[in-house]
């Protein structure tokens, strides 16, 4: 939520800025801003509500802006309406400090009453403007920045991540982290600071990961990181391999659709290297065997649809664990009371390894004592840093904010762990175990063979992109590929979307069925096909207009009930939702296309959520 930027060097820094900007707009996308400092302007400020071409604009693409040292923020409204007084950098009263935050102040009403009173006028209905004065509080108190920067961090409570610049430091940039991701970028004419690599790929690649509780102070040559007494910090050098040309759109019109069509690729990096001599290897995970042998029990934490993967998993798991496998959203768990000891593993699944609520649920179970392995995809990412264990998905930078290419390489890495705990547990039978690894490392080109029939899901969503309100039935794990597959329609299309498991349609649901309601039934699950098909005909009694998707396999049995049918290529049941949901992204994509959404930054939504 929220992306924010800075740049301090011998290059110009407002394109740099908004460059980044760009780059993170998935982030938030209210309104934008950034804040340059020359010697002959002072700082200067431009913001504007609306996407980063009303800024870019405004700003004419920077030109408006001279000076090498700057900030910039992409917004996510949470205090204060998304207008161009709430929108980012704030200042402070006397007009020296201008400040980006990400991240949410807990405290701010008590801190700004407090300013209040001692003559401090406020402009915005922000919690971040809160900090910027109380920065300039401080800094009038004691006369320098970075203790000044000390003592704010004292008094405020929340997550954060900043970036600030003073008119009386022209050469200083300086940021401080807790709870919300920023990195630090060492280039060649200049250093950066981002919440996100993808903002500086193009211009660096060495980089450094902030820790919870520090601050930085980064000039054109030099960044020099300290912990919260101030105290000087020596940080790890990491090297990004993401590739610049990942992060942009390569010729395809949006980059969902570009990262439907990453996925056979996305898959095979990630399933690949973890396969050796038909034998599941995940040689950086330091589970043992005595460990897994004691396990009583395995919760599964996620949101969104790393949550479905989770759903997915939970099936799958079961049969070849036989261990009790729960699956929950981190922002229910984090307040219940879940029974976590020492033989619990908890497993976390997030794209971008910051999410607010999976963290706080991962901490929570670390806390009671359970063991933690996250599926992430950004390395170096705090889910990431913080968990015992980590595996990596190898989707590279996912930038539409409806996953797809994420969600599929964590459906797989789930299967090899799954398959790996049960093989330590001899859960499975070693004719299964062959089979399902076989079709893993034939999925890539089994995506391949679905994508190459783009234009049958193109037709079908031109005849139904029109229905105001679509469900998703099917049993099992059609069920839970029905979930992610409603997510992505609801997501981009705004069409209203539900997904029900088939056998619970009778206890009520069925009786929103009218007569053409659209019904996308799921029926890939061979085991349950029979039952899954008498609930078609059910709906089809009611007047349903039905669009099933299924396995090549049962493709004709299908054609027999349901108005339209998608066939996918047959693969073990573990790995067939693999393939089934990708019909599912292509469908919610032209869907929303057909409906002119704006498909990549639907409205409302951001990709990397760092506030509860
Ligand atoms: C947001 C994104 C979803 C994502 C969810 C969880 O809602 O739009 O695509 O599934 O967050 O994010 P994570 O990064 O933890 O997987």
């Amino acid at each position: 939520m929220c992306g924010i930027v800075g740049f301090v060097g011998r290059e110009e820094a407002a394109p740099i800025l908004l460059d980044g900007l760009e780059r993170m707009e998935y982030r938030g996308y209210d309104s934008a801003g950034i804040a340059v400092r020359s010697e002959k302007e002072g700082l200067q400020v431009k913001k504007a509500k609306g996407r980063l071409r009303v800024l870019r604009e405004l700003t004419r693409d920077g030109a408006e802006l001279s000076g090498t040292l700057g900030i910039g923020h992409t917004r996510w409204a949470t205090h204060g309406e998304p207008n161009d007084v709430n929108a980012h950098p704030h200042i402070s009263e006397n007009g020296r400090i201008a400040l980006v935050h990400n991240g949410i102040i807990e405290n701010y009403m008590e801190i700004k009453e407090h300013l209040i009173k001692q003559g401090v006028t406020f402009t915005s209905d922000t919690d971040s403007e809160v900090v910027a004065q109380l920065l300039e509080f401080h800094y009038h108190e004691c006369g320098n920045m970075l203790e000044a920067v000390g003592r704010v961090l004292r008094r405020i409570e929340g997550s954060y991540a900043f970036g600030i610049i003073c008119a009386d430091y022209p050469n200083a940039l300086i940021a401080a982290r807790k709870d919300s991701p920023l990195i630090l970028g060492y280039g060649e004419n200049g250093n950066f600071l981002a919440s996100d690599v993808t903002a500086v790929i193009k211009y660096t690649r060495d980089v450094v990961y902030m820790d919870d509780g520090e601050i930085a102070v980064l000039t054109e040559d030099s960044i020099d990181v300290f912990d919260d007494e101030l105290i000087p910090v020596d940080k790890e050098h990491h090297t990004v391999d993401w590739d610049v040309s990942a992060a942009e759109k390569g010729g395809y019109p949006h980059f969902m659709l570009k990262e439907i069509m990453e996925q056979p690729e996305a898959v095979r990096k990630t399933v690949s290297p973890r396969i050796k001599d038909g034998r599941v290897v995940l040689d950086d995970v330091a589970l043992t065997a005595d460990y897994v042998k004691e396990l009583s029990r395995i919760y599964i934490i996620a949101c969104g649809s790393s949550y479905h993967v989770g759903m997915v998993s939970k099936y799958n798991w079961e049969r070849l664990l036989r261990r009790p496998v729960e699956v929950c959203l981190a922002s229910e768990f984090r307040y219940s009371a879940p029974l976590v000891d020492e033989h619990t593993l908890v497993v976390v699944i997030s794209q971008s390894g910051e999410t607010l609520d999976t963290m706080a649920a991962m901490r929570e179970a670390k806390r009671l004592g359970g063991r933690t392995l996250a599926v992430v995809n950004v390395v170096g990412s705090s889910i990431a840093r913080e968990s015992d264990d980590v595996l990596y998905t190898w989707a590279g930078p996912e930038i539409a904010v409806a996953t797809t290419k994420a969600y599929s390489t964590q459906l797989v890495l789930m299967d090899l762990v799954g398959l790996y705990l049960a093989d330590v547990l001899g859960t499975v039978e070693p004719a299964e175990y062959s089979a399902i690894v076989d079709e893993l490392a034939a999925l890539p080109e089994k995506l391949e063979n679905v994508l190459a029939h783009v234009e049958d899901i193109q037709y079908f969503a031109s005849r139904y992109f029109n229905h105001d309100s679509i469900f998703f039935i099917g049993r099992n794990l059609d069920y839970a590929m029905g979930m992610e597959g409603s997510l992505k329609l609801k997501e981009i299309s705004y069409i209203h979307s539900e997904a029900y498991a088939s056998g619970e349609l009778k206890h009520g649901t069925i009786s929103l069925i009218e007569q053409g309601t659209l019904v996308v039934a799921l029926g890939t699950y061979r085991a349950l096909l029979d039952k899954s098909m008498s609930n078609v005909v059910e709906v089809k009694a009611r007047g349903a207009e039905v669009l099933a998707v299924t396995t090549e396999e049962f493709r004709e049995k299908m054609e027999k009930t349901a108005d339209a049918v998608i066939a996918v290529p047959e693969s073990h049941p573990v790995v067939q939702p693999s393939l089934g949901v990708v019909p599912l992204q292509l469908f919610a994509y032209y869907v929303a296309l057909q409906r002119g959404c704006d498909i990549d930054k639907p409205r409302n939504l951001a990709k990397s959520v760092t506030v509860e």
